[in-house]
């Protein structure tokens, strides 16, 4: 009895606060008064949980940082790094196009951050990733692409009962790789949610080396390995006729792998080397991090322009105590932050969904996409992307408005870009990886800043 009369108090207050505070007092608790070691900076930062199940107690973390300049007239953008399993906060926000980077002791700041732009909200999602949690470790067994995508609309909806302010803004989704079904998922609900209320001001979606039909992203590798010399003549043959990389990844997640699959990719192992990032095949490989996993050593050269360990040192910054504290951020069923969730059971054959055919009914919609490729990356190579988006235009009978050619980002060739009806728009990003906002910061802030503003990509200097 008395557990009750707490619990009704305890509602009776919270209903209380809610009445009395203005809005910004909801958001307040979760400002971020200063990140350990980072330089000053002008605009705002948050980080907090936004419940997302109260009755099963699952709460998404969130870190936002409002724009650099005239946070009030620029949109919001939410960002989602894929995996699935892997941290918007660490991957997207700390690694690729957040404010500041991890160096030594400290953060440094990245000249190319997209809050240039935009408001921009990284979601660790979904449940299980990085500091995002659920109270009963059974909730992170078959997690799939249906919940991830409800989880993602109801934290946006509870998140915008804080951020009241930004929920008329323009809203964009951008992310990459697994979040090529995450996107869609959710732009997809957020529509069909808008025919009861109109709730989400979606103004486009963004996908860089997105999965979007995996037969033909994921068979795209072999040619890519092979053109770059990564593979012989006869591996290749053999990995586009005995067994392709598609059959070898649906065998393997259904525990049946043949024989002739596994003889097959143990050459493509071999060959291709631990040593060369699949994300990247010209980047050199973080040394620390390729040598935890294995004990051979193989002298390397040290890149002066990209921090290759970047990873490495955001996994040591989050995981400082100060660092958790400065964000509002608590490890709970776990006792460490993972760039990479560990403990979440993704079901693995929703990588077969297809996701572009929900592309086409957001183009439907009159949502303008932009689907782009890291040009470097091996993983989900330009070249598979670029023939799912150019099928995709013929199937919806788009015409071609910008004709393929090449765009710049200051003076030099910053990829390739072609756009159909000016709706549904693909475009490279030259030496970029699969993580493109990280090898090529500069270039793709020119592309996304061209996103936004829905104009033609540079096309002279
Ligand atoms: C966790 O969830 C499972 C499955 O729903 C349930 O059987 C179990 O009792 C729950 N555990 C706790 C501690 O609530
Ligand atoms: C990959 O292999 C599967 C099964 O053998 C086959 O159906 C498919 O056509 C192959 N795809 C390509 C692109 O070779």
């Amino acid at each position: 009895m008395a557990a009750i009369v707490k619990i009704v108090a305890f509602f009776v207050l919270l209903a209380h606060s809610v009445k009395c505070h203005s809005s910004s007092s909801l958001s307040a608790a979760d400002r971020i008064s200063e990140l350990p070691g980072q330089p000053r900076v002008s605009f705002h930062q948050y980080s907090g949980y936004v419940s997302v199940d109260e009755k099963e107690e699952r709460a998404l973390f969130y870190y936002f940082v409002e724009a650099e300049n005239d946070p009030a007239s620029k949109p919001l953008v939410l960002w989602l790094n894929g995996g699935p399993g892997c941290s918007s906060l660490g991957v997207g926000a700390f690694s690729e196009n957040g404010p500041f980077r991890p160096s030594g002791n400290g953060l440094v700041r990245n000249e190319h951050s997209w809050n240039r732009e935009a408001n921009i909200l990284y979601l660790e999602s979904p449940i299980g990733v990085g500091f995002s949690y659920a109270a009963n470790s059974s909730s992170y067994e078959g997690v799939n692409d249906k919940i991830t995508a409800r989880d993602n609309l109801v934290f946006l909806q509870n998140w915008f009962l804080q951020f009241p302010q930004y929920k008329d803004r323009s809203l964009y989704i951008t992310g990459e790789s697994y979040a090529g079904h995450y996107i869609p998922q959710l732009a997809e609900l957020m529509l069909q949610f808008n025919k009861k209320r109109k709730e989400f001001y979606l103004k486009g979606i963004a996908l860089g080396n997105p999965v979007l039909e995996y037969a033909t992203d994921f068979n795209s590798r072999a040619e890519f390995f092979w053109s770059h010399g990564l593979i012989s003549d006869s591996t290749y043959g053999m990995f586009t006729s005995a067994c392709n990389y598609s059959r070898y990844v649906s065998e393997y997640y259904r525990g049946s792998l043949s024989p002739i699959c596994s003889k097959v990719m143990s050459l493509v192992t071999t060959e291709t080397s631990k040593f060369v990032d699949k994300y990247d095949v010209t980047l050199d490989v973080c040394i620390p991090s390729v040598l935890s996993q294995s004990k051979v050593l193989a002298p390397q050269q040290v890149t002066e322009s990209i921090d290759v360990c970047v990873e490495d040192e955001t996994l040591n910054y989050l995981n400082r105590k100060d660092v958790q504290k400065a964000l509002h951020a608590r490890l709970i069923g776990l006792n460490r932050w993972l760039v990479c969730s560990n403990i979440l059971d993704y079901e693995p054959l929703d990588l077969e969904i297809p996701t572009i055919n929900i592309v086409g009914r957001i183009i439907q919609a009159g949502i303008p996409v932009l689907v782009y490729s890291g040009d470097q990356d091996s993983v989900i190579p330009l070249t598979g992307t670029r023939r799912l988006v150019h099928r995709l235009a013929r199937l919806l009978k788009l015409r071609s408005t910008t004709p393929y050619r090449v765009w710049f980002a200051g003076m030099q060739v910053g990829g390739w870009t072609q756009v159909y009806d000016n709706i549904l728009s693909f475009a490279t990003i030259r030496g970029a990886s699969h993580e493109a906002p990280f090898s090529q910061p500069e270039r793709s802030l020119v592309l996304f800043k061209a996103f936004l503003e829905g104009t033609p990509l540079p096309q002279e200097f």
